[in-house]
């Protein structure tokens, strides 16, 4: 996880300060992805030979957030902060502690020696980082820091101290460095499994869009492009620490080597295949600085949960047709005949990903009449489940990046299954790894719990179970019931936002609580899967979803008098049994709060309190049910005084195993 972000300028006079507040800036566009601690390292400029930009090199590094970093940089009275140089070259990186406790020692980047020589921002597990400590540590290289990243410094350290000539460039030293680490991600410029992109700006027209590929074979100097200023980070949200800079972009694959040197870069693979001699296309980035602002609202959270009735609308452009009830799935049309006579349906995620699988399960047995299975990724992985080359796997995931996610989809290839990306970033590892997908374009998601991308994976997967049964005759009523409830969701989801001065009311009753149940079953299930899983990651108390058919079988000795309880019970095939376990509940002096349709006057008999939504068709409904959990979670975190967007020891993109 965490986020890496560098910056290089050149020939353009720029202050070390121009740069420290560009770094920070990405930085915090990045915070999503780590916020343990963050460090930046800067060169003193204009030394063009790498080699002696090292006396020069500073870092400056902290526990905590971003800001406590930006506090730290403007205190430092050594930097010859307002100096203009030509040249200069920035690295600054944000922390989800894997390997150390989060502290300045801790944080990167990471240094070679004492005159920082060398110094490394990663992000990813080096595997292998125990076995190269002992053999730096024999060779007489002290460590400072618990991180593994730290043994990358040293390695590049050894090898320079042992390079066979003097003229070994470094794009060659990093290369050979990256030869010895087991790399969960990548180093440097490097990519391996996670995601990297280059954001490219110059003032000269690029003399090409495409940017050949070297290989290590002395080629280096036909390399192209004069590039101005070039900013180096993640991509995915990170799209939004480089926006600002440039929307043309570099993404780079598994095993490039990127370099810039004397305003020219040049990308050069590790491993060569024969034959292989591709381009890296520079693409345009379809995005606006304001998607990734937070407007007029408290946080992203609060602004994506705001922003769903648009967010659905556009997962559902162009795809479906209200008016002659069809759906059309461009990043399906050519496999979707092969899905159709597949065997079954495997949905494979993490997290809200998951509970998105589990919420559209049912409508995807009923209209493709396909066994299902929902599967969390890193369970799924464990026990090694069998995938046949006649099975359907969908990778549902709002980066695209989830590591565990990213391996389940490597394992399902290597057994031939046809593989189906569900995600909401173009480009993102998992649209690239899959043989076909749906993006469902719900637009940058930053705060850490997912709230627009759920809804949107949810009308997506809905959207795929209408195509599957396109041309069944005996479908058809059904279908129109289901696409005309799309139609009128956005104007739903809006009457549900309107609850939510209610919803913070409740809120206020019960934000002291230690611990709070939701049950339901059916459509949703999931819904209190998910509506749990927000409370707990935002709010820290104790939250669990119950599958209301499994209360007797255990979850009703936690109910009494005390216990918070919310149902969900909707005018749907489970009504009856849910009205059976509201009676259970309340036969145990429970006070349920149930959240159910808006004209239910039965149900609200047996309540101490009703959350009332709109009704739509069954298999929509968990869109409805979500929101009021969504908001709820909210306004209990910030009633609790907790950062809603930053919670503690997550991250938004979960790169590492
Ligand atoms: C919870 C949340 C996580 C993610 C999970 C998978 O609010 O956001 O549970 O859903 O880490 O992430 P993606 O969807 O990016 O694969």
């Amino acid at each position: 996880m965490c986020g890496i972000f560098a910056y290089l300028n050149y020939h353009v006079p720029k202050t070390r300060r121009d740069i420290l507040e560009i770094l920070i800036k990405g930085l915090r566009r990045l915070e999503y992805r780590g916020y343990d601690s963050a460090g930046v390292g800067i060169d003193g400029g204009n030394n063009k030979e790498w080699e002696s930009n090292a006396k020069s090199i500073q870092l400056i590094k902290q526990r905590g957030k971003v800001k406590v970093l930006d506090e730290e940089v403007n205190k430092q009275q050594d930097l010859d902060l307002d100096i203009e140089f030509d040249v200069h070259l920035g690295i600054a990186h944000t922390r989800w502690a894997t390997h150390g406790e989060p502290s300045p020692v801790n944080s990167h980047p990471h240094r070679s020696d004492k005159n920082n020589e060398f110094i490394v921002i990663h992000n990813g597990i080096i595997t292998n980082y125990k076995d190269l400590k002992k053999f730096l540590e024999s060779k007489g290289y002290e460590f400072e820091s618990e991180t593994d990243t730290e043994s990358i410094a040293k390695l590049v350290k050894y090898m320079y101290d042992n390079r066979e000539n003097d003229d070994i460039s470094f794009a060659t030293l990093v290369e050979r460095v990256t030869q010895q680490l087991c790399l969960f991600c990548f180093v440097f410029q490097v990519k391996r499994g996670s995601p990297l992109l280059m954001g490219v700006r110059s003032d000269h027209k690029l003399s090409a869009d495409h940017i050949p590929v070297l290989y290590r074979s002395g080629k280096e100097k036909k390399s192209c492009s004069a590039l101005i200023c070039l900013c180096l980070c993640f991509y995915y949200v990170a799209y939004s620490a480089v926006i600002e800079h440039t929307n043309r972009v570099i993404f780079l694959e598994d095993d490039d080597v990127a370099a810039v040197s004397e305003g020219r870069l040049s990308i050069h693979r590790i491993k060569r295949t024969v034959g292989d001699y591709p381009a890296r296309a520079i693409q345009t980035l379809q995005m606006e600085l304001q998607q990734i602002m937070k407007g007029n609202y408290s946080s992203f959270m609060q602004k994506e949960i705001f922003e769903q009735p648009e967010s659905v609308v556009n997962t559902m452009r162009g795809r479906v047709n209200f008016d002659n009830n069809t759906v059309t799935l461009g990043g399906l049309k050519d496999h979707i005949k092969e899905i159709q006579r597949c065997r079954r349906l495997i949905l494979i995620a993490c997290g809200t990903s998951f509970h998105a699988g589990v919420a559209t399960r049912q409508v995807l047995e009923e209209l493709t009449e396909l066994p299902v299975m929902v599967e969390l990724a890193s369970d799924f992985l464990d026990r090694n489940t069998p995938v046949f080359r006649d099975d359907v796997c969908f990778f549902i995931s709002q980066s695209g990046e989830t590591a565990d996610t990213l391996m389940a989809l490597r394992y399902c290839k290597e057994r031939g299954a046809l593989t189906v990306g569900i995600t909401n970033t173009v480009g993102s590892s998992i649209s690239r790894e899959t043989d076909c997908g749906v993006h469902i374009n719900a637009g940058p998601e930053v705060g850490v719990a997912s709230t627009k991308a759920y809804t949107s994976q949810f009308v997506a997967l809905v959207m795929f179970a209408l195509l599957m049964c396109d041309d069944r005759i005996s479908m058809q009523p059904r279908r129109r019931e289901v696409i005309q409830g799309l139609r009128v969701l956005p104007d739903l989801i809006k009457d549900v936002l309107n609850l939510d001065d209610e919803i913070k009311v409740l809120a206020e009753e019960l934000y002291q609580q230690k611990s709070v149940l939701i049950m339901g079953r059916g459509y949703h299930y999931a819904t209190c899967l998910e509506g749990a899983l927000k409370i707990k990651e935002i709010t820290y108390m104790h939250s669990e979803g119950i599958l209301a058919g499994e209360l007797k079988h255990g979850p009703l000795a936690l109910v009494d008098k005390l216990m918070p309880v919310i149902m969900i019970i909707m005018r749907d095939h489970t009504y009856i049994k849910c009205q059976n376990a509201l009676q259970q509940v309340v036969a145990r002096q429970g006070r349920p709060i149930v959240i159910c349709d808006k004209d239910d006057y039965e149900t609200a008999k047996n309540s101490s309190r009703t959350i009332r939504v709109p009704h739509c068709v069954d298999c929509l409904q968990g869109i409805l049910s979500v929101i009021p959990l969504q908001l709820l979670s909210f306004h209990l975190a910030v009633l609790r005084g907790y950062d809603v967007d930053c919670p503690r020891n997550l991250a938004k993109s979960v790169t590492v195993e």
